[in-house]
């Protein structure tokens, strides 16, 4: 399995999720197709609960445009994806050519292909060459975590007002709160989480769900 919410013992975290919406077959497969192909790296996809979240929330918010930071393997891009209407739209944001090939063939897989376009590049240039005006509902930051307040100052002028901003591992398993770790993907997310509580735009609350998940709303 993927992995588990912070501080859950892995009793309560099996609970969490046999009490969640059930890991379809196309997910099951491609976490353990994750392991087996990328075994260091299989840490990186959301866990199970924060997909079965973020299928909910997409449809909650009634999402048609969204945009992930972020895609690795695919698994967050089909929850998201799936929480959209048949003509919603997915534009997904990564670096790696290896890990995205999976991800191509889980969204022909899971049905959701044609909602979702790939672009394969550093994610802050690949957000500068958008319009800059409001367009998407829904944004999920999950990438390089010293990156994270430079995606945020691109994402926030493109979300629509009443838009949400989702970004993961804003606890960084603990360390945020660890003033010995200086690391810089420590430093990014502590920057990150400083900026929003000072950042008039937006309400926000962070989630104590995986490795803590920000939900950002504009105003
Ligand atoms: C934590 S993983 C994303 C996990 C994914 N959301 C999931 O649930 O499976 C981080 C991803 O960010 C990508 N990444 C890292 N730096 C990046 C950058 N500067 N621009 C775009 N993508 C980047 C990596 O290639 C990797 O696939």
């Amino acid at each position: 399995m993927t992995r588990s919410t912070e501080g859950l013992s892995p009793e309560l975290h099996a609970y969490v999720v046999e009490h969640s919406e059930p890991v379809d077959e196309v997910l099951a497969d491609l976490a353990e197709e994750t392991a087996r192909l990328f075994p260091d790296h299989r840490g990186m996809q959301i866990g199970p609960e924060q997909g079965a979240f973020t299928t909910m929330l997409t449809r909650i918010c009634g999402a048609r445009e969204v945009v992930e930071i972020g895609t690795f393997t695919g698994y967050s891009s089909i929850c998201f994806a799936r929480g959209l209407p048949e003509d919603g739209r997915l534009l997904a944001l990564d670096v790696s050519e290896e890990w995205t090939s999976v991800a191509r063939r889980y969204w022909e897989r899971a049905g959701v292909a044609d909602r979702i376009t790939l672009r394969l590049g550093p994610a802050l240039e690949s957000l500068r060459e958008l319009p800059g005006e409001p367009r998407f509902d829904l944004a999920f930051v999950d990438a390089d975590k010293e990156g994270y307040v430079g995606y945020w100052e691109e994402l926030v002028p493109r979300v629509r007002p009443g838009g949400l901003i989702l970004a993961d591992n804003t606890l960084s398993h603990g360390r945020v709160v660890d003033r010995e770790n200086t690391s810089a993907a420590v430093r990014g997310i502590r920057d990150f989480n400083d900026r929003l509580v000072s950042d008039e735009r937006v309400t926000q609350v962070l989630l104590p769900i995986g490795d803590g998940l920000t939900l950002a709303r504009k105003r």
